[in-house]
């Protein structure tokens, strides 16, 4: 066979590599602590399609597109009520702003740690909050966006990359995903405020749903303070003792001999790079770049977004009441979360491919059947009454779809970049990972509403297509990494069918960590197919 299977069980297979040390109560607190910054985005993900959902905030913020509803809801064409660019632009500056923020992240983060990157984010968050849930008109309420824009973007930057270094290997997986898991609680707690928030009598129930964003601000704004600082990144920055004791605490032993000299070897590698972003499209890097654009890249084409931005404004489209559009985004929310839990619990067993593949057949099921549903009732008028039997069959398949983006591509979208990545050029990595993350995050949340106006029904299949596209990316392109050693995972990309060209074919200058010299290939490979 060809494709990442057949390198696949990775590395780590082989006694070496397994580090001693395990899962310590210092790095669970850790863990926990820099995963809220998934809180902070997950938040904004749920917060905003519920708020622009809301009568109140719609009548004061864009009269134009209440208006329109208002005609739709006497049985105009559905496809088309909500499309407004000013109310989509509300939603999706968050993303601009995480983008170009993320792009100076990676120097924050590479200069001062990790956690400081943390921190920068957590206060512009906070400041963002202030800002919107204050807000008396359409400036303030962008201008908050970006503000929030811009912690989301310290914040994913630098979390995934803090969570796979400190990680014991093999527990890589879940202690990632815990990122994610923060990122589905965040969606579901703001569905849920914007249920609550919504009955407020007085119309003003939207200014809480945004001010409330304070809270897992300020969780990782003052969590990050008390963080300890990756072994990894005090090692690239020159701090070795501190490097070491830190290992030794990190990991609950002072057998941490083997671990910390591949550290050093990366860090040696790292401080021998002065230009990360040049470093990067160095070809022996091109696999670690691929995946780099290519993971954020096809994790929004799953069209996840659209389900977890305007899961309320669909809902209407579909013919549900208020507060039943806002019920059942709550639904999805849960099925969100659960599903992702399903993940963090599973994935060190079966591994990442697994879930990836299964993940990619189950979502393809989804968008067929709701593309089909939604066709078969609006066809390309788009106006239909739908039973309440047939909506109930419409959201049980759009579970189905958002449980397999729950425990594949949603939390293997942030781990598999911000693991495969050698040190040196890591934060640059994230960055362009985050960057096109946000970037896709902000052309589908533009292009959505006005391309289900004119695509119709038929744009769940264009998703559709594109989950086909990236299932076989992932059969072909990307190796097992479960269990492999952060540090070490040239080796895995020496023993891919496709890649081993790219990194074989070393362009030169620079040190590599001596691990990789000393595995070799053949050694590598050998382990990996067992
Ligand atoms: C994605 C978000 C998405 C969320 C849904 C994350 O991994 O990056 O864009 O909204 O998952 O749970």
């Amino acid at each position: 066979m060809v494709g990442g299977g057949a390198v696949a069980p990775s590395a780590s297979a082989g006694g070496r590599q397994d580090y001693p040390g395990g899962l310590t109560p210092f790095i669970f607190m850790a863990s926990l602590v820099a995963a809220t910054g998934g809180l902070i985005f997950g938040y904004d993900i749920g917060i905003s399609g519920g708020v622009t959902s809301m009568d109140p905030f719609l009548s004061r913020f864009f009269p134009s597109v209440y208006q329109k509803q208002a005609e739709a809801a006497d049985g105009g064409n559905q496809y088309c009520k909500f499309d407004s660019q000013l109310l989509t632009l509300f939603t999706s500056s968050l993303y601009v702003s995480a983008l170009v923020a993320s792009v100076f992240a990676a120097s924050v983060t590479r200069t001062f740690g990790r956690k400081w990157s943390m921190f920068a984010g957590g206060v512009t968050f906070l400041v963002g909050c202030v800002l919107n849930g204050a807000a008396l008109n359409v400036t303030m309420l962008i201008l908050g966006r970006v503000l929030l824009g811009i912690g989301v973007g310290f914040a994913n930057q630098s979390v995934p990359v803090y969570l796979s270094e400190m990680a014991p290997a093999r527990m890589r997986g879940m202690l990632n995903n815990g990122f994610q898991l923060m990122i589905t609680l965040g969606i579901l707690f703001a569905n849920l405020i914007n249920y609550g928030t919504d009955r407020i009598a007085g119309g003003w129930g939207w200014r809480l749903s945004l001010a409330l964003a304070a809270v897992p601000a300020a969780i990782i704004t003052i969590g990050s303070l008390f963080l300890p600082d990756t072994p990894n990144s005090l090692l690239e920055r020159g701090r070795a003792d501190e490097a070491k004791r830190m290992l030794r605490r990190v990991r609950g032993t002072d057998d941490v001999a083997t671990e910390y000299d591949d550290l050093v070897a990366a860090g040696e590698a790292s401080r021998a790079v002065s230009h990360p972003w040049r470093d990067i499209l160095r070809r022996k890097h091109r696999p670690q770049l691929v995946m780099a654009v290519a993971i954020p890249l096809f994790q929004q084409l799953t069209g996840i977004n659209v389900i977890m931005f305007y899961a309320p404004v669909l809902f209407k489209t579909l013919g549900f009441g208020g507060s039943a559009s806002l019920m059942s985004a709550v639904i999805t929310g849960l099925v969100n979360l659960v599903s992702t839990l399903v993940s963090v619990f599973t994935v060190d067993r079966v591994g990442w491919r697994a879930l990836f593949l299964e993940g990619g057949v189950q979502m393809l099921a989804g968008q067929v059947a709701v593309g089909a549903l939604i066709g078969a009732k609006f066809g390309f008028s788009g106006v239909a009454e739908i039973p309440k039997a047939y909506a109930a069959i419409v959201v049980l398949f759009i579970c189905l779809y958002v449980a397999g983006f729950a425990w594949s591509w949603g939390p293997l979208g942030w781990l598999v970049p911000s693991e495969v990545m050698p040190l040196e050029v890591r934060p640059a990595g994230q960055s362009i990972t985050v960057a096109v993350n946000m970037l896709m995050t902000f052309a589908v949340a533009q292009a959505f509403l006005p391309m289900l106006c004119r695509l119709k029904f038929v744009l769940f299949f264009v998703f559709a297509a594109c989950v086909v596209v990236m299932t076989l990316f992932i059969a072909l392109f990307l190796p097992e990494t479960k269990g492999v050693p952060i540090e070490d995972m040239t080796a895995v990309w020496k023993a891919h069918w496709y890649w081993k060209r790219f990194v074989d074919d070393d362009d030169g200058d620079g040190p590599r960590p001596t691990r990789d010299i000393e595995m070799g290939v053949v050694g590598c490979a050998g382990k990996a197919n067992n």
